[in-house]
């Protein structure tokens, strides 16, 4: 059981998560919440190594790349998100073993068998799981981040990636349309966190 409150934002690139996750932290901190923003990959060793495949994905098979986003995610949740969560905190993720299952189920793993590895993680209490077509989420890229596309981000590889977040059935996971105005996204992810705190019975000021 969290103590704190677990919310993961997830989604194919350029769905705007890194944009939405402080909007939604300010609007939790406003009410008077203790906020920990983190990500994933993280900035930790594992997650440099990760972020140096981004350049060439070729350089390791699946399957070692499946095992450098397990060790950086048990780093992760040892050092930052079951700390943060024991302490009573929110911590907001951008990505987590959602993002594995459909990344490196694209690539040609077994979702299933990637999800049955997690269990030493945490489960979020919320999945605000961003959406748009692949074809959004290249031309966003190409146009706001002025962004060559990394290995990660082909487009066929990114349909096949959209269409397993597509598939995932959870209890935890709110599906928010990514294709709009900044203002309106973040409208409907606090409708959804708003509900998620008044289920849990957590108090927070207006
Ligand atoms: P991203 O969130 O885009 O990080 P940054 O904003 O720092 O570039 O994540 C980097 C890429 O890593 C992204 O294309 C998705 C991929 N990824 C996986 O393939 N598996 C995972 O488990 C995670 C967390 C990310």
């Amino acid at each position: 059981m969290n103590r704190g409150l677990f919310i993961v934002f997830e989604g194919i690139d350029g769905t705007g998560k890194s944009t939405q996750l402080p909007l939604l932290a300010n609007f939790l901190r406003n009410r008077g919440l203790v906020v920990v923003e983190t990500r994933e990959p993280t900035d930790g060793p594992y997650g440099q190594q990760i972020r140096a495949l981004y350049s060439n994905r070729n350089q390791g098979t699946p399957q070692q790349e499946l095992e450098l986003f397990l060790q950086d995610r048990r780093q992760h949740v040892r050092q930052c998100i079951q700390p943060a969560l024991d302490q009573g905190k929110v911590v907001l993720s951008d990505r987590y073993y959602f993002s594995t299952a459909a990344y490196q189920g694209a690539a040609g793993l077994d979702p299933k068998a990637i999800f049955a590895r997690h269990a030493f993680a945490p489960q979020p209490d919320l999945v605000l799981l961003l959406t748009q077509t692949p074809a959004d989420s290249v031309a966003r890229i190409r146009n706001h981040r002025g962004d060559v596309l990394n290995d990660f981000e082909q487009q066929d590889q990114l349909e096949k990636v959209a269409a397993l977040f597509a598939s995932f059935e959870h209890d935890c996971i709110v599906r928010i349309p990514a294709a709009r105005p900044i203002a309106e996204v973040h409208a409907s992810i606090c409708q959804a966190v708003l509900s998620l705190l008044t289920n849990k019975g957590v108090r927070c000021s207006d």
